[in-house]
């Protein structure tokens, strides 16, 4: 394995911003000199998530996970420091040193390969599908009513017959293991080179970047026997739940909000209608991944799923997903269609513009879905739905919003408000107790207790250290010794600065992002996302200083007393020197005040 040396780790560090790389997993608002959000290592509900842009740290104050962007590329992605280190590599495009023929190095070179025969298939399609040939095809688009632009958009292509495709990929330098390698032909047993998509209507797959990474193809004979579509199977380069159909075309838009769609055909025909900020999760259902990439590109996602489809408990959980994930996620109801296709070909896009906006909520789609278990005309039933909707309500945090969906509910299905507010109040008091006293059971006895004050003073001298290591390690290494610190890490981190002869912030902090302890990288990522607020560095590290030295002239005051009480044991002249020093620390004590 090669080694990476460390200036090849600063070079992949520097080229990948902090911000940039987690915005890719949360949802981040500024505030202040840092960026705050959902935690994607814990469930919570309220943002304890930090990160700090200056000094490229991340840190939960909720989980206390935290370090740099390689801890956090390793930790999401679960994969080992190491790999991170690659990975980041390659998304800022810097080559890494190559050993002979390693796994990784392989892959690479396969990968490139694999994406250069996606780009030479999709042209290939698309050319295809403007030759007379293709009449059938050309038919079946004009049915559709696609037109040239949204074709030239989607570069929808016509794939060949037989083993068309295989004989182009080979004229064009391509060898048989990497054209396997895509899925785009088949090998039979007799070892014969087969297209698997033919005579289809061809909808390339783009990441992100709109580089293609996988096909779908649509039948286009009345066949029954014949699937509808068939679509490329996972491989090296595409990961079903790790792709949307057409975000790469949504995430230009201007609009905050993004549309999904189950089908190629809805997000196209919405597309060609003026809605540009629609992606289609291609009939599957909406995956983890799959909502983190909408959340970084939207701040509202309208799920707009078939009417038919899938069904209810399908938007549920995806919009369930989307809620956990910090995402505003609506619900568009969709009456007389089957699909947003069709509901937009019948009705125009005027009408589904306004399905658009009229979507409801997760609470009210649930109480909507309740409401539809229950006769509300029975005293009985309406007792049960009442008990139902207010577990819905007392999970809605805000207050406000609360409010609103208690004001909306009462008025909609003919409940007292009053009746709402005591049942939520209920629920929301047993809410409460349940924490409290699962808190207490928790807490475990420490040994030592250290006052917080004390933490956080510590943590001050550390975070003056790394950030004004100029104005600060004279004054703080002359004054502040090694046994002051109460804290174990604060103590490891000290002596790593002591012992290093680091001289100047930015080398401080490669140091200390090199110690391999995970208790220390969350310690650490936690001083570097605190904003202690110091208005003055000089007089911030003057303060700090003479806690600590007036701390030891005290300590040292009283073991003088203590001395002088017994003088029995001690001669003129050592009575003479403690004496002499205790009116000094007396005087220097005074000076401090
Ligand atoms: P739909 O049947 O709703 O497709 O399936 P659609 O996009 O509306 O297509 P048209 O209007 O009938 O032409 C939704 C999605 O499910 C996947 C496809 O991604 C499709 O777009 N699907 C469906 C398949 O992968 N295979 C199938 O056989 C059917
Ligand atoms: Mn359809």
């Amino acid at each position: 394995m090669v080694q990476y040396t460390d200036e090849l780790k600063e070079e992949i560090r520097s080229a990948n911003d902090i911000v940039d790389v987690i915005s890719q997993y949360v949802t981040l608002k500024r505030s202040g000199r840092n960026f705050f959000g959902l935690c994607p290592f814990h469930r919570e509900k309220s943002p304890s998530f930090s990160v700090s842009p200056d000094r490229q740290y991340f840190h939960c104050f909720g989980c206390h996970k935290g370090g740099d962007v390689f801890t956090f590329i390793s930790e999401i992605e679960r994969i080992s420091f190491r790999e991170s280190l690659e990975f980041l590599a390659e998304k800022a495009r810097i080559e890494l040193p190559v050993a002979e023929n390693t796994e990784f190095n392989k892959n690479q070179y396969l990968k490139d390969r694999m994406h250069k025969i996606n780009a030479t298939t999709t042209i290939f399609y698309h050319e295809r599908l403007y030759k007379p040939l293709a009449k059938i095809a050309q038919d079946y688009v004009k049915q559709r009513k696609l037109d040239n632009n949204t074709l030239k958009a989607f570069k929808i292509g016509y794939s060949g017959e037989y083993n068309e495709l295989y004989k182009h990929l080979k004229n064009s330098g391509f060898k048989d293991e990497e054209i396997l390698a895509t899925g785009l032909v088949n090998k039979t047993d007799k070892g014969e080179f087969i297209d698997r998509f033919r005579k289809r209507l061809m909808f390339p797959i783009m990441d992100v970047s709109g580089r293609v990474v996988a096909f779908g193809g649509r039948k286009l004979e009345n066949n029954d026997k014949m699937a509808k579509y068939i679509n490329s199977n996972e491989n090296l380069v595409y990961s079903k739940k790790r792709h949307l159909f057409a975000l790469n075309l949504a995430k230009q838009s201007d609009s905050k909000k993004i549309i999904l769609v189950e089908g190629y055909m809805d997000a196209i025909s919405l597309y060609q209608r003026g809605f540009n900020n629609v992606v289609a999760s291609l009939g599957t259902a909406l995956t983890e991944e799959q909502g983190r990439l909408l959340r970084k590109y939207s701040e509202q996602v309208i799920l707009s799923y078939d009417s038919d489809g899938a069904g209810q408990e399908a938007i549920l959980r995806g919009l369930t997903i989307l809620e956990n994930q910090g995402c505003d996620a609506r619900v568009l109801q969709m009456e007389g269609a089957k699909d947003p296709d069709e509901y937009v070909i019948k009705y125009g896009s005027g009408r589904f513009k306004l399905l658009v906006e009229n979507a409801v909520s997760l609470v009210e789609f649930k109480i909507k879905m309740l409401k539809s278990k229950y006769n509300l005309e029975i005293a009985n039933d309406k007792i049960k739905f009442l008990k139902e909707i207010t577990k819905i309500l007392s999970n809605v945090d805000n207050k406000i919003e609360r409010e609103i969906y208690i004001d909306k509910v009462s008025e909609k299905y003919n409940i007292s408000k009053e009746a709402i507010y005591a049942e939520v109040n209920k629920v929301s008091y047993n809410n409460v107790n349940e924490t409290v006293l699962t808190k207490s059971v928790k807490r475990e006895p420490k040994e030592v207790v250290i006052s917080p004050s004390v933490i956080k003073r510590e943590n001050m001298i550390i975070y003056l250290l790394i950030n004004h290591f100029q104005d600060a390690y004279e004054q703080i290494v002359t004054n502040i010794t090694l046994e002051d610190f109460k804290l174990e890490e604060n103590r490891t981190i000290f002596k790593k600065i002591l012992e290093s002869p680091a001289e100047d912030s930015e080398k401080i902090l490669q140091m200390i992002s090199n110690i391999e302890n995970q208790d220390i990288q969350s310690h650490v990522s936690e001083i570097l996302v605190t904003d202690y607020e110091i208005s003055s560095v000089e007089k911030c590290i003057e303060d700090v200083v003479n806690i600590y030295t007036k701390e030891r002239l005290c300590n040292r005051k009283l073991e003088i007393i203590k001395a002088l009480e017994s003088t029995s044991s001690l001669s003129k002249d050592e009575i003479a020197n403690l004496e002499q020093e205790l009116s000094e620390i007396i005087i220097e004590l005074a000076k401090k005040k």
